[in-house]
């Protein structure tokens, strides 16, 4: 398998849906071009973002040819910053939610990230649009709850995402004397694969910045302590200081050996990337990752392979993406009709078809999916749902900040597992 053939292969629809925003940029539909005279503050939205390029830019621009077919009246501004995870995006966010100047909605994650921006009364109760639309029924009662406090419900989700999925390329694995179809039921027996990997030259474990090592130890956190004991890691019910915890933190510090050294200066795409190329055997990424495989061109089973991440076969590590009504917003009106295609059928499957996700309705048909889609909507059915730490569900912000730091200090150069064990512990204590 080679770079070149990879890149050959690109699939049809989605080079139409690229040729499709090309050709609605040149005609100047969408986000305001420099020669254009902007539409009047009334007629704009702003749509604050992390989806600024690659496969979420996809997803983004699907939506957005939606939202112009449904509100013809009203201009789309793109706000999106770069970064994955919103790790620029939600920095810049707070500092224009404190000086009063908020975009006109923003993505937010369902779980204790948003119930930050509801407690700081930062984001409307949208209880009225989910009554008038009739949108308590269209999504998991669960994903309801996440998305709301003391019953007021704050946000309107977009899609749900997985969490815990090894993204591996099968060509490596066969040239370290691995087989492609093999899977490992715990860390321990996928470190004798990593360790093979390495033998032969190749890097075992692509891994990108900060965020993506957090979002790597939730996984392992995951695989060591079970559903169970994961989901009271947040909750209070399970010892941050306990010996499983411990065991998680040493097998993390272990994959961290057979990770690639510049990992700190790459974001999620260029560690995924580097499986795509073949200079990597493995990553761990949200299953965003299969749009960069399916644009590449890649067929699954052929010239890559998926599976929970080792020991967590069972378990659905959560996250979903979602918007809000920010108060003071300059156009609430414009706003809303954003929030209604985001719920609408039409507009979660276009979103959902380029970005790997599912859509958070219900009714969407399962045969309008891929083949990955269908067996995540499958595995979020059946699995024991548990929610992410690095994608906003689990914790509150100023947790996962400080808990960041913390792996960020691990990883970049103390390898002190018991001095980070003690950091996380009082990250959770807050
Ligand atoms: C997550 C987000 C996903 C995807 C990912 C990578 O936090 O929920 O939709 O954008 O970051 O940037």
């Amino acid at each position: 398998m080679t770079t070149t053939a990879h890149s050959s292969r690109a699939r049809p629809a989605r080079r139409l849906t690229a040729l499709a925003v090309t050709v609605a940029a040149l005609l100047g539909v969408g986000a305001c071009t420099p020669d254009q005279q902007p539409a009047p503050p009334g007629e704009r939205v702003e749509v604050f973002t992390w989806w600024a390029s690659g496969s979420e830019k996809l997803g983004l621009d699907a939506l957005v040819e939606v939202f112009e077919e449904q509100h013809p009246d009203v201009s789309f501004v793109n706000g999106a910053v770069a970064g994955g995870a919103g790790s620029a995006a939600k920095d810049l966010l707070d500092s224009r939610l404190a000086a009063g100047d908020p975009p006109d909605t923003f993505q937010a994650h369902a779980g204790a990230e948003l119930a930050d921006y509801v407690e700081a009364g930062q984001v409307a109760d949208l209880t009225d649009l989910y009554d008038a639309e009739d949108l308590r029924d269209a999504f998991p009662a669960e994903l309801v709850a996440r998305l709301s406090v003391d019953g007021r419900v704050h946000a309107v989700p977009s899609n749900i995402h997985r969490a815990n999925v090894v993204w591996a390329n099968p060509d490596v694995l066969e040239a370290a004397g691995l087989d492609p179809d093999a899977r490992y039921a715990s860390v321990d027996e996928w470190l004798v694969a990593l360790e093979a990997v390495e033998a032969s030259g190749r890097t075992p474990l692509a891994l990108a910045t900060t965020w993506t090592q957090v979002h790597l130890l939730e996984t392992v956190l995951l695989a060591e302590l079970g559903p169970q004991a994961y989901a009271g890691l947040w909750d209070g019910s399970t010892d941050w200081a306990g010996v499983e915890v411990r065991a998680a933190l040493e097998d993390f510090a272990t994959l961290l050996t057979y990770s690639n050294a510049d990992r700190g200066g790459l974001d999620w795409p260029d560690a995924t990337q580097r499986v795509i190329d073949g200079e990597a055997a493995f990553n761990v990424m949200g299953d965003w990752a299969v749009a960069a495989f399916e644009s590449a061109g890649l067929e699954p089973g052929r010239d890559y392979v998926h599976f929970p991440v080792p020991g967590t076969d069972g378990a659905f590590d959560f996250l979903a993406d979602a918007f809000t009504l920010p108060v003071d917003a300059s156009n609430p009106d414009g706003a809303r009709a954003w929030l209604r295609t985001v719920a609408s059928a039409e507009g979660q499957a276009a979103l959902s078809a380029e970005k790997g996700s599912i859509p958070a309705r219900l009714d969407v048909d399962p045969d309008d999916l891929s083949s990955y889609q269908r067996s995540a909507m499958a595995s979020f059915a059946e699995d024991t749902v548990v929610p992410s730490l690095a994608h906003g569900a689990a914790a509150p912000a100023a947790t996962l900040t400080a808990m960041t730091a913390a792996v960020g200090r691990f990883t970049e150069g103390t390898t002190d597992v018991t001095a980070l064990q003690a950091e996380l512990a009082a990250a959770a204590a807050g």
